[in-house]
């Protein structure tokens, strides 16, 4: 279908309307081919059945580019001298990627994650302390991201003098688009010379953090190389801070939508732990899996895939599929728990889950308690949505409340 072939899930128009085209699109395929001018051409997959597929067979679906072609994976690996920073566990498959998993899962606890809790909560108390006798802010930059970030990089063990550059660092390589190649590849060598230094530095003298934890950790004689380390702890900040931060965005969005649940919620704080769960199902801040490769001819949904092929799992449209879901479309934060596919499903499953679900309770907590009567700032068709592969989020959210 020539309306497919075309679709720029990438563009405004859609980005808007993003739900609306999933709908569609679920009905009339559920699996299409899709090359826009000047973008890579891909399979793109909505159903939530196709997408559960794509997800756990990792057999048919690599995301390691290697399997395919070393050239390809070569290439997508960028300059020689950064490209181990893409040698993390979410670009790998199979042994390699469950010794990876398994390293870190040593270091990055459920215990870690909760005694994280007071202080996420001091976090988000001391960025509304900055701007609540103000009556408004933007909740993108000056509430979502930096709760975020602190809370990655000081989980970390990332001095706080240094979370700046964090920031810019990790913008920049998410947000590749409308920059130029050298100024990315500055951009990643920055990276990760600090990060090497930090790693050397934590190896010497451990602390209690997760920099000196990773680079501890051990399984049958087998450690985190220095650059498996340094792309371990690239991921963990990408992964592990715009996710979070848009995510906060993008329930904030809702609530303000919602008015009937923020009001609940805020009379209710108990029920959030739940809600949160509807939040992440309603509009996911990874909008879509990373890509995978099609390692064989194949069939999906009687579509002909081809080896080599790039394949993406659309988990915002699985989250609105009525099969998983009954009235997808509508928010209900008291329903049972539906399941969604927001951290992904089978190997790659997110390893943050946990401490995006805390992040994001504190977070809607800490705001309506602390932001009485809060609204949008703006027109509701004023908001744009960032130009970023893969992940959903408002570019910025300016909000307001009142101020006694
Ligand atoms: C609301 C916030 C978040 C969402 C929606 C989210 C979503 C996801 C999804 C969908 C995947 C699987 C991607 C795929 O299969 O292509 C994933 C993987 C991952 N996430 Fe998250 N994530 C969030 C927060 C975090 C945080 C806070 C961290 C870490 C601190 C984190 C670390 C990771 C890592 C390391 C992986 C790779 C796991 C692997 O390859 O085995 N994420 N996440």
């Amino acid at each position: 279908m020539a309306y497919e072939r075309t679709l720029d899930l990438n563009s405004d128009a859609f980005r808007g309307e993003a739900y609306r085209h999933y709908a569609a699109l679920r009905q009339a395929s559920p699996v299409f081919f899709s090359q826009p001018e000047g973008q890579l051409p891909m399979w793109y997959v909505t159903g939530a059945r196709e997408v559960e597929e794509v997800l756990l067979d990792n057999e048919r679906f690599a995301r390691d580019p290697s399997r395919i072609n070393p050239q390809f994976a070569a290439m997508l690996g960028g300059e020689q001298s950064i490209a181990f920073l893409n040698e993390h566990m979410l670009n790998r498959d199979g042994e390699r990627h469950r010794r990876l998993r398994r390293l870190v899962n040593k270091a990055f606890t459920l215990k870690a994650v909760n005694a994280m809790r007071p202080r996420v909560e001091q976090i988000a108390e001391s960025l509304l302390d900055a701007v609540q006798a103000g009556g408004h802010m933007d909740v993108a930059s000056q509430y979502a991201f930096p709760l975020s970030i602190t809370v990655i990089a000081e989980l970390l063990g990332v001095p706080a003098r240094d979370h700046g550059d964090f920031r810019r660092w990790s913008h920049m390589i998410v947000r590749q688009v409308g920059h130029d190649l050298s100024e990315l590849q500055r951009c990643y060598s920055e990276f990760a010379d600090y990060m090497l230094a930090l790693i050397d530095q934590r190896r010497a003298h451990p602390v209690d953090d997760l920099v000196s934890a990773l680079a501890q950790v051990e399984e049958e004689g087998s450690m985190l190389s220095r650059s498996e380390l340094c792309s371990m702890i690239a991921l963990l900040i990408i992964a592990g801070h715009e996710t979070s931060a848009s995510m906060i965005g993008n329930a904030v969005h809702t609530l303000l939508q919602h008015p009937e649940a923020l009001i609940r919620l805020r009379d209710e704080p108990a029920l959030m732990a739940d809600a949160v769960e509807e939040f992440l199902r309603y509009d996911s801040s990874v909008e879509r899996a990373m890509v995978r490769f099609v390692t064989r001819d194949t069939e999906l949904s009687g579509q002909r895939l081809q080896r080599g092929q790039l394949i993406v799992a659309v988990v915002g449209s699985a989250n609105r599929d009525e099969t998983l879901c009954a009235n997808a479309d509508t928010l209900d934060i008291t329903r049972p728990a539906c399941p969604h596919m927001s951290f992904g499903k089978g190997a790659h499953y997110c390893l943050g889950a946990s401490l995006a679900r805390q992040e994001l309770e504190i977070a809607l907590n800490t705001l309506l308690r602390r932001c009485p009567r809060l609204r949008l700032a703006v027109d509701p068709g004023a908001i744009r949505w960032r130009y970023v592969p893969n992940f959903r989020g408002p570019d910025a959210l300016p909000v307001c409340w009142s101020v006694d």
